[in-house]
């Protein structure tokens, strides 16, 4: 949200959901919403970091004069007038479209697969490349580590199909000063599993051993 004084901010009346409300200015739909308790689900939003728009599992459809499109409400501004809804048919079906391809993406991921239970989706049609992935690459972990923590000790690493979430240059970094945070702020469990791999630990969630 902007630096601007909160009494200096104007104020944007939009329609959520059937019900009139007020965002302030520099607030997106998704804002809006929280702040009205309308839940819209989302996997990469996190308020102490930078928003990124990865995921897309927050759509809305937004709705002014003829037209109406989906848009994703981690980053959407609202404007005057405007007509939102949270859980059109529309939202649904692209919600569970989304929800499909995250199924292929981590289908080892079991808050992935809870999610999806919740809108209906059970299986995904689209090719999972790797059974054992949870990263969604949705990359929170890697800004709370350099935004919240300062630190840097993790990042993108290498591209296309083979990118993944690494150690700068993919060499041991000693500047992680284990604080958790990339752990706490993951969504999909997949740090977590990291960190039993790295422990030697047999996961809780998943139920399965791994080595040292
Ligand atoms: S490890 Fe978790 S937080 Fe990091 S990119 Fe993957 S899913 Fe996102
Ligand atoms: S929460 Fe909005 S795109 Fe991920």
């Amino acid at each position: 949200m902007s630096e601007m004084r909160e009494s200096q901010k104007r104020k944007i009346r939009f329609i959520l959901d059937g019900k009139e409300v007020e965002a302030m200015e520099g607030w997106t739909v998704l804002d809006t919403a929280r702040q009205n308790g309308v839940h819209i689900p989302t996997l990469c939003f996190n308020e102490a970091v930078k928003t990124s728009g990865a995921c897309r599992l927050c759509v809305v459809e937004v709705k002014q004069g003829g037209w109406s499109k989906i848009v994703i409400s981690c980053m959407y501004p609202p404007t005057e007038g405007l007509e939102v809804l949270s859980r059109s048919e529309r939202v649904m079906n692209v919600r569970r479209w989304i929800l499909e391809m995250l199924l292929a993406e981590c289908p080892a991921s079991k808050e992935i697969r809870v999610l999806a239970e919740e809108y209906g989706v059970k299986r995904t049609r689209f090719e999972i490349k790797n059974p054992e992935e949870q990263c969604l690459l949705c990359g929170l972990c890697v800004r709370a580590c350099e935004e919240v923590v300062g630190v840097r000790a993790i990042s993108f690493g290498s591209r296309g199909v083979t990118k993944k979430i690494t150690t700068p240059y993919m060499i041991p970094n000693k500047s992680c000063i284990a604080c958790g945070s990339c752990v706490t702020i993951c969504p999909t469990g997949a740090m977590q599993a990291r960190l039993d791999a790295v422990r030697g630990a047999v996961s809780e969630r998943t139920g399965k051993g791994f080595a040292h």
